[in-house]
């Protein structure tokens, strides 16, 4: 079959990294007969420089009229000067409103084979993490009402944002969460601040209603700040984790860092079509760019999540993630998950070693 995949390569370590992404993409269309289209188009630090704006029109276009997206990272020191509005990372914000990806995956894994590199005791982390971190991503205060105004206490200026989210809105991830939940060890921990927060008090009474749907997955709700405390106390007892864009985008760090590297993990941003947006969830990395050092595996298991969210190519996923296992076993390490007594590789060897197992 064909697919149409847009590949947003960024800024920093994203072209490298994506460029690993591709070459196994390429072996995975030989070995299951399938064409993989590539668009190439602008988004963040590269767009401003080329463009103007952190995220053209002509982005947008090429990404709806793709099957998907995989996007590598923006953002650099380079554009930190810039205004809000301006900044490479409102290519992210705008990427996933205008394609209404309102819910973002980010499953945790600890490798049994990086177990050296958890930084938790040994004894947390006995006999594995698997942990999934469900995010709303087009709502509360990273879309909600902001400014600046004068402060009625007659403090001078001051700046505000507002933490909104309706009804729809967190039922739509909830049912997500829940689906989610239902395929994996049916536990879900919806993670909010309603103890303080109008809108979490909201968000709870949805989740409890969307939870009569689903009376095999055993729901718990947690206060925020125990959430941050609990996952590096005691991981194991999560599964599923369902939050608001705030709390999901501190607490999806935060679990990825329990697994030994952020340079792991991918992530799905879906919305109602099969259209999804795929990327790994670290950033830039500036400082290692262009160095051939970056860690390609994040992005390398985001296209496994493509194919299985977006095209249903459930083996040819598989495949992927089995090639990144036995490499990892093989004891190939690029520089973050690097332990006494593996094989330093740089980004470019680690691609083709994965690329040569899945051929
Ligand atoms: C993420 C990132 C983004 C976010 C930034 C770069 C805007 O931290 O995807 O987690 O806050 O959502
Ligand atoms: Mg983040």
């Amino acid at each position: 079959m064909d697919f149409k995949i847009a590949l947003i390569r960024g800024d920093g370590i994203g072209p490298e990294v994506v460029g690993e992404a591709v070459k196994v993409m390429e072996k995975i269309g030989t070995r299951y007969a399938h064409r993989f289209v590539f668009t190439d188009t602008l988004a963040g630090g590269c767009a401003i420089d080329a463009a103007g704006v952190p995220l053209p029109k002509e982005t947008v276009e090429v990404c709806k009229a793709s099957d998907s997206i995989l996007l590598g990272a923006v953002g650099g020191w380079k554009w930190d000067v810039l205004p809000g509005h301006l900044r490479p990372e409102r290519a992210l914000l705008g990427l996933r409103g205008e394609l209404g990806l309102y819910a973002n995956i980010r499953p945790a894994i600890l490798y049994p084979s990086l177990k050296a590199a958890c930084p938790l005791r040994p004894d947390i982390v006995e006999g594995g993490i698997d942990i999934c971190v469900v995010r709303e991503l087009t709502g509360g205060m990273y879309f909600g009402d902001r400014g600046r105004r004068e402060n009625a206490q007659g403090y001078g200026e001051e700046a505000y944002d507002t933490e909104a989210y309706s009804f729809l809105e967190v039922d739509r991830i909830c049912r997500t969460a829940f689906d989610i939940a239902m395929k994996r060890g049916k536990k879900l921990c919806s993670v909010d601040k309603a103890n303080v927060l109008e809108s979490s008090r909201l968000w709870r009474e949805v989740v409890l209603r969307v939870a009569m749907e689903y009376p095999e997955v055993e729901l718990s709700h947690m206060y925020v700040d125990n959430a941050a405390m609990q996952l590096v106390r005691n991981p194991k007892q999560f599964d599923v984790i369902v939050t608001t864009n705030m709390f999901g985008d501190i607490l999806s760090d935060e679990a990825s860092m329990i697994t030994g590297s952020i340079g792991m993990l991918p992530s799905a941003s879906l919305g109602a079509s099969h259209c999804g947006m795929y990327e790994p969830i670290h950033g830039s990395a500036p400082d290692i760019a262009g160095k051939d050092k970056a860690n390609p595996i994040a992005t390398i298991l985001s296209v496994a999540m493509m194919f299985r969210y977006s095209f249903g190519l459930d083996a040819e996923a598989a495949a992927i993630e089995k090639a990144v296992t036995m490499v990892l076993e093989t004891g190939y390490r690029t520089g973050d998950i690097m332990s006494a007594g593996m094989m330093p590789v740089g980004t470019k060897e680690m691609g083709r070693l994965i690329a040569d197992v899945v051929q």
